[in-house]
């Protein structure tokens, strides 16, 4: 199973994969296992306006713990994120990490993180990679990104729930005190200390998500079998279909880049003034299923000036017609409110 990890995320050596609950568990397995060892005071972590909460409270506990700084890169009016403002962090010299997201999980817009994780390796600064809506939904190749902590979940890409897995180089990884302590993680317990199993095992302690791990790589092989380019063709074609036939609904704001290369396969937006719950309900009525709320991203929602957004996203069992009906769906909403 492991092996069916390094192979789909493109990691050289499965002994770097390490499983955990989740994306959020992974990133907080970073925040403790290196941020205490790597982070001090009067230094910097820096993370983006668009992540999800899981990219954002870790580095806050370890913030406050550390008397280090939190700083934020910012995104521009298209929801992309603003290079200058990294670079600007950047040159101050303190920063030891930057997260950000590789999709984000509201406006879609897809990281420049080539860009991105070159210029922090020029600044000696370290990359975390939340690859939560990425990993399902597109192609990706640790080894070629460069980047330095790389984290997914199982259950956005049709497996179960409680099983994902923190990609990092074996010598980090190795340079890192475990995360939990109890069974597996050790190699030798005494009264008073322990000695620390090998990595990744270091940091998996107790009984594992067996039957998750096992859920784990079935889906990478059901995917695998559809290959992964054909899985980004056919959301990138969705994407562009509902974008175009979205612009035709009255009163609708989309946010986030026009440019569908350059998002993901979600769609944020909002009625002018009315309640995303309230377009939520009347869209279930109509036989589509769609999230409202802040999307665990309430950072971006202050930004964006909204307390919560409507979003459809689309994976590999959606169809043309779906987005029809999606759109149909939201025609009704404008003429139930009389918008636009
Ligand atoms: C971009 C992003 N990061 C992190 C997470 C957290 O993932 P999990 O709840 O599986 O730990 C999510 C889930 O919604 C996400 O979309």
């Amino acid at each position: 199973m492991r092996a069916d990890v390094a192979r789909f995320i493109g990691a050289p050596d499965a002994r770097e994969i390490v499983f955990v609950r989740g994306t959020t568990e992974a990133i907080n397995l970073v925040a403790h296992s290196w941020g205490r060892g790597n982070v001090g005071a009067g230094e910097t972590v820096v993370t983006t306006e668009y992540e999800h909460h899981s990219n954002i409270v870790p580095w806050q506990l370890l913030a406050r713990e550390r008397g280090a700084g939190l700083e934020y890169v910012n995104i521009d009016d298209n929801g992309e994120l603003v290079l200058a403002d990294l670079e600007r962090h950047l040159a101050t010299g303190t920063v030891r990490l930057v997260a950000f997201s590789l999709v984000s999980n509201v406006l879609g817009t897809i990281s420049d993180a080539r860009k991105i994780i070159s210029m922090c390796r020029a600044a000696g600064a370290m990359t975390l990679v939340d690859a939560a809506q990425a990993v399902p939904h597109m192609p990706v190749d640790v080894a070629s990104l460069g980047c330095d902590f790389f984290a997914f979940s199982g259950h956005k890409m049709l497996g179960p729930t409680g099983i994902g897995a923190l990609w990092a180089r074996r010598e980090t990884l190795e340079s890192m005190d475990p995360f939990h302590g109890g069974g597996d993680m050790i190699r030798e317990v005494h009264r008073q200390e322990s000695t620390w199993n090998d990595v990744p095992y270091k940091f998996e302690a107790g009984t594992p998500g067996i039957a998750a791990t096992i859920g784990l790589g079935e889906a990478i092989r059901y995917l695998e079998g559809i290959g992964m380019a054909r899985v980004r063709a056919h959301g990138d074609a969705l994407t562009r279909h509902a974008m175009e036939s979205l612009s035709a609904v009255r009163g609708l704001r989309i946010y986030g880049t026009r440019e569908p290369s350059r998002r993901g396969g979600v769609i944020s937006f909002n009625f002018h003034d009315v309640h995303p719950h309230d377009v939520a309900q009347i869209v279930d009525g109509e036989g589509v299923a769609m999230r409202s709320g802040h999307h665990c991203a309430q950072v971006l929602m202050e930004r964006l000036g909204v307390p919560a957004t409507s979003r459809a996203s689309f994976y590999v069992y959606n169809t043309a017609e779906d987005v029809d009906a999606l759109v149909a769906a939201l025609q009704k909403v404008a003429r139930t409110f009389r918008v636009g």
